[in-house]
């Protein structure tokens, strides 16, 4: 008995060894009802080895049309906000809970985000951050297994461990709801980036 989620999977046959591998996998992936919507799934990027890992929610329309997680007017912020505190894309992992685009933009539906967690399973394995900032609701809950909204728990850090893994979690706002409320939300998003900051100081 094993309690790799993707060992009962269609999948498990191909989950992969490194980063590529999964990925190679997951393009093909017909979990959930999303793979019927998506132009091609949005599996990750970003360093294979990166102490800082970022989960977002899902890919919306431009990172459906790329292939890469935010890449739209979220991840022009997401992308800002990395850079603020001395970092670049290219020092960090990026990823979602769900691979493939929810139609029109909606929310994952709980049955696509338990289908879809065996791949970010298999990214946290692999990359193995030191720091994982969960952007949002969808990432925080799912990771923190928890019911608690992010405004509650922004602003703070929780141990997080896998697979004899340890990390850090940060919770911070989506950045799309930044982008949404702006001013106070986007002081907010910088604080915790320089908590990000030192954590990966002290990690
Ligand atoms: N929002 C997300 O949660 N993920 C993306 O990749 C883009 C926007």
């Amino acid at each position: 008995m094993t309690s790799d989620p993707l060992s009962t999977s269609p999948h498990s046959a191909h989950a992969g060894a490194t980063l590529p591998e999964v990925a190679a996998a997951a393009s093909t992936c017909t979990l959930c009802k999303l793979a019927g919507g998506r132009t091609q799934v949005v599996f990750g990027v970003g360093r294979a080895d990166a102490e800082l890992m970022f989960v977002g929610e899902g890919p919306g329309e431009q990172e459906d049309l790329k292939g890469e997680p935010f890449v739209g007017r979220a991840g022009q912020l997401l992308t800002q906000l990395i850079e603020g505190i001395g970092l670049t894309r290219a020092d960090v992992y990026i990823a979602n809970v769900v691979k493939c685009r929810p139609p029109g933009n909606r929310d994952p539906h709980p049955d696509e985000i338990e289908a879809c967690a065996p791949w970010l399973d298999r990214q946290l394995e692999l990359v193995r951050p030191r720091v994982i900032v969960t952007l949002g609701n969808f990432a925080t809950k799912l990771l923190l297994q928890t019911k608690e909204g992010i405004t509650k728990l922004r602003g703070t850090e929780f141990a997080f461990t896998r697979a004899g893994h340890a990390a850090i979690v940060i919770p911070t706002l989506h950045p799309s709801a930044v982008l949404r409320s702006g001013g106070r939300a986007l002081a907010e998003a910088r604080a915790d980036f320089v908590h990000v900051k030192r954590a990966l100081v002290r990690a």
